[in-house]
């Protein structure tokens, strides 16, 4: 396992180098031991968090002190990855102070070492405030989650002319404001290429076509535990449902016919037997 941390000085060199970039999402220490185990080069705590452990049906009802909890969870698995937090909607909205607040919980508190927000131009002060305070940015354009009511669902963006030309001007903005990466979202892949071309700023895609600089995927559906989940652009390494499910109905049936304990799983030691106790004390 390395342990020598990954910085964002790295993430930049590895863009000139066209070294690609691995990402993934955790929420817990168990999966951040496993991914950093791994090798992988940056762990989101996402707020997909929401959706993924929670059990919320979007993310946005994902709240600060959650963030913190989780991402406070996988910094205690983690020594080489880069930790990235990720900003809950409505913790950087509505002012700088805010942003600046909430982010520097993600840093003190969550020991993360940047922090991710979703929007492109209506976030470049926000941005600007952040890099000032001396806070790490990742940037993330297109199919940006916490806007899924504006946007009528999850839907592919960047279709059209405008709409691509918006967030490739997004994606500049947010590099010339100081973000140091850009996640680029659910967008066409000729798009995301472009965008990657003209960018001096790593970008991690999801759903966005392979040439951008690194990729990203929340864990849990590329293992294959997501029951209700499974949009094109993922790719299922693994059926780690199925193994669970088929693990817990084993247990369950063994369980139900005394097959589990067996002598192996239980414990047996030469003592004198007990005698029948007398009263409540055991005297
Ligand atoms: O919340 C999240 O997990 C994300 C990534 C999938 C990019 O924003």
């Amino acid at each position: 396992m390395k342990t020598v941390p990954v910085t964002i000085p790295d993430l930049l060199e590895w863009k000139k180098n066209q070294r690609i970039i691995t990402a993934l999402t955790a929420y817990d220490y168990s999966f951040a031991r496993f991914l950093d185990e791994a090798d992988i080069d940056i762990v989101l705590v996402g707020d997909s968090l929401g959706m993924v452990s929670l059990g919320y049906e979007n993310t946005l009802p994902v709240t600060m002190d959650e963030m913190i909890h989780h991402t406070r969870a996988v910094r205690r698995g983690i020594r080489h990855a880069l930790l990235v937090g990720d900003m809950p909607f409505m913790s950087y909205q509505v002012s700088d102070q805010d942003a600046i607040l909430n982010a520097g919980r993600f840093i003190k508190e969550g020991g993360a070492q940047a922090v991710k927000l979703e929007g492109g131009a209506q976030v470049l002060d926000r941005v600007q405030a952040l890099v000032g305070a001396g806070i790490s940015v990742m940037g993330h354009v297109g199919l940006t989650p916490q806007s899924v009511h504006q946007f009528g669902g999850y839907k592919v963006q960047g279709k059209n002319y405008l709409n691509a030309r918006q967030i490739k001007k997004d994606a500049l903005g947010l590099q010339k404001t100081g973000a140091f990466a850009v996640v680029l979202e659910g967008i066409p892949a000729d798009l995301a290429a472009e965008i990657t071309a003209e960018l001096t700023i790593p970008t991690i895609g999801i759903g966005a076509g392979p040439q951008c600089d690194g990729q990203i995927l929340v864990t849990q559906d590329m293992l294959g535990m997501n029951l209700d989940f499974f949009p094109k652009f993922v790719k299922k390494y693994a059926d780690v449902g199925d193994t669970i499910q088929s693990a817990l109905q084993d247990y369950i049936q063994e369980v139900r016919s005394g097959t589990f304990p067996d002598e192996e799983h239980s414990y047996r030691v030469e003592r004198k037997p007990l005698r029948k106790v007398e009263n409540a004390n055991g005297a």
